[in-house]
């Protein structure tokens, strides 16, 4: 039985000026000095423009991360970052794929797998994010939406490469409305993208990929979807502006 780090995420999009963003790690070293974290991963996802504040006042065990990346490498790119950019300002990781990205601006499958492809480079890990809207789950469509989003980006990557991406199913009708994937739910599509993976890359080359839930988690639903067997973690948004409740859900991935 494969022993997966839990791996917590904060995104928090388009929220937290640099101060605020300071009080948050300010808070969150605070809470990490009265807790033993060193069983869990925790990353969170400033906006570029607080990258250097929360880089500068991050506990020494929190990755900061962007929530996006160009695909480009440099150039005439006006308001692009570039992932060597990104991995230069102190950043761990990235976000690809969320799925904001791809409703407000237009991104797809093609600009991940370049975008995939940079940040590995770069030697960021990725957080893929994959998932459907509500009216594909209605129509019972949302295995084979994932396995689309899947797809593309697997087979441009290997083995070795696969080892520095973790995968976030974000339900799109789960995302800011309050609704949440039940822990079934939750667990079916996480076991799966896990099968999926497993075909696409080898399984004892996935065995240690994180499988990350993103829609709507929080304090009083983190556990029960965290316990799931197959959910490694979470990418949580608005619970994570604030460190009280951030902390609250890394508290029930504690081992
Ligand atoms: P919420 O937790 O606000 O639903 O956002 C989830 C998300 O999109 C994280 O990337």
């Amino acid at each position: 039985m494969a022993s997966r780090t839990p791996f917590l995420a904060g995104n928090w999009k388009m929220n937290q000026e640099q101060q605020l963003t300071m009080d948050f790690m300010h808070g969150l070293s605070v809470w990490l000095q009265d807790h033993d974290a060193s069983s869990i991963d925790i990353a969170l996802f400033p906006s570029f423009l607080s990258i250097p504040a929360a880089i500068a006042t991050a506990h020494e065990s929190v990755i900061v991360g962007a929530q996006t990346v160009a695909s480009y490498d440099n150039g005439a790119y006006t308001g692009e970052v570039s992932a060597a950019m990104i991995a230069d300002a102190g950043c761990g990781a990235v976000l690809v794929g969320h799925s904001e990205r791809r409703e407000y601006f237009g991104e797809s499958e093609q600009d991940f797998v370049l975008k995939v492809e940079k940040a590995l480079h770069a030697g960021l890990h990725v957080i893929y994010c994959v998932g459907e809207t509500l009216d594909q789950r209605k129509a019972g469509s949302q295995q084979d939406v994932v396995r689309k989003q899947l797809d593309p980006v697997l087979k441009s990557i290997d083995a070795e490469q696969m080892k520095n991406v973790s995968i976030a199913y974000e339900p799109v009708w789960a995302i800011g409305t309050g609704e949440t994937a039940t822990p079934d739910q939750a667990q079916e599509m996480h076991a799966f993208i896990r099968e999926w993976l497993a075909n696409a890359i080898g399984e004892d080359s996935v065995a240690n990929t994180r499988l990350l839930y993103g829609g709507s988690m929080k304090p009083a639903n983190a556990k029960e979807l965290l316990d799931q067997p197959d959910v490694d973690g979470g990418l949580i948004g608005g619970a994570s502006l604030q460190v009280e409740s951030f902390t609250d859900i890394l508290s029930h991935a504690l081992s």
